[in-house]
């Protein structure tokens, strides 16, 4: 087999390249299955998941803006245990890493959470702690560098899986949030999940989203994902995934560039679903064109 100058080793676990699909956009991997290789994706993040799963949010759940994406979806997924019987073995089967995403509306949903998911054959657990779409916990737990922490320490004492956290990038301080979540035991971090933003019909007078407020992903949010990316990577010692409207290869090496180990692509893979993998030969292309050993060579130059 010749050497991949694509791969790397992310909490101890080995990835063929960088490329992540981003939780939420891709599902458990069956429709994209069907249509796509995805088994040259360096890994895939499921859909988040809550103990009891979650009909997810009334009303509109999705709106477009400017080079970007609104979505309200409220965290619809069938559960933890549901995942455990009839998902995780799918996604393994598929080839990249397995990442699980965990949220929560409480302590106990993210802790029995956890542990339910000790039974499941995953690479990579991802806490999320900032999803803006649901009334209770979520994104809240995400927001202070105490919260953030108590929640990652309590979770990292009962799982056996390597610990990623997901931060939000409406915590006023998300540098201190990173840094007490690698304080509290966190093996990796992985940022951003959506920025708060908002809809109106002007035309009918009303708010276009039940839940008031939606959460915005897309390129419109990719160069300030990109410095925060750069701050938390610059201020922790693990390893830092990026996202935020990542759709080229040149978008994925500025991640890289600013810090980050790998990254995950989410909205752009709506509007192309060969996005990731075109990334993917990108970024071949440019460890041939930069004769680079690995790319991880590259990973926080600037
Ligand atoms: C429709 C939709 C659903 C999402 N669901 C989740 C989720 O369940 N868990 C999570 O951590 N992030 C979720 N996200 C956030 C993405 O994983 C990602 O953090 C964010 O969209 C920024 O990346 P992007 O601009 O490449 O989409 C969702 C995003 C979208 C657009």
């Amino acid at each position: 087999m010749s050497y991949n100058p694509l791969s790397l080793t992310l909490c101890g676990v080995s990835l063929k390249n960088p490329v992540i699909a981003a939780s939420g956009t891709f599902g458990f991997g069956h429709e994209y299955a069907e249509i796509m290789d995805v088994s040259r994706l360096g890994g895939i993040s499921g859909k988040g998941l809550t103990l009891r799963g979650s009909a997810g949010n009334a009303g509109e759940r999705i709106c477009e803006t400017p080079s970007g994406l609104l979505n309200s979806i409220g965290l619809e997924n069938p559960g933890v245990k549901h995942f455990v019987e009839h998902e995780a073995a799918f996604l393994r089967s598929l080839g990249p890493a397995v990442l699980c995403n965990l949220g929560g509306h409480s302590e106990e949903d993210y802790l029995e959470g956890a542990l339910q998911l000790n039974e499941a054959d995953i690479d990579i657990l991802e806490l999320n702690i900032s999803c803006p779409n649901v009334k209770a916990g979520g994104m809240a737990f995400g927001l202070l560098p105490e919260t953030a922490a108590d929640i990652t320490r309590k979770v990292k004492a009962i799982s056996r899986h390597p610990l990623m956290v997901k931060l939000s990038p409406n915590a006023p301080d998300l540098v201190s949030v990173a840094r007490a979540c690698e304080a509290a035991g966190a093996d990796a971090l992985s940022l951003v999940n959506t920025f708060l933003g908002m809809a109106i019909d002007v035309k009918r007078k009303k708010i276009v989203f039940d839940n008031v407020y939606a959460g915005l992903s897309g390129p419109a949010i990719r160069p300030i994902a990109l410095r925060m990316v750069h701050q938390v990577a610059h201020a922790v010692q693990i390893p830092v995934v990026g996202m935020g409207g990542i759709a080229t290869t040149e978008d994925a090496l500025m991640f890289l560039m600013a810090g980050a180990r790998a990254v995950q692509v989410g909205t752009m893979t709506f509007a192309n679903p060969g996005a990731m993998l075109e990334i993917i030969d990108g970024l071949s292309a440019y460890c041939a064109q930069e004769q680079l050993c690995n790319l991880q060579e590259i990973c926080g130059i600037l």
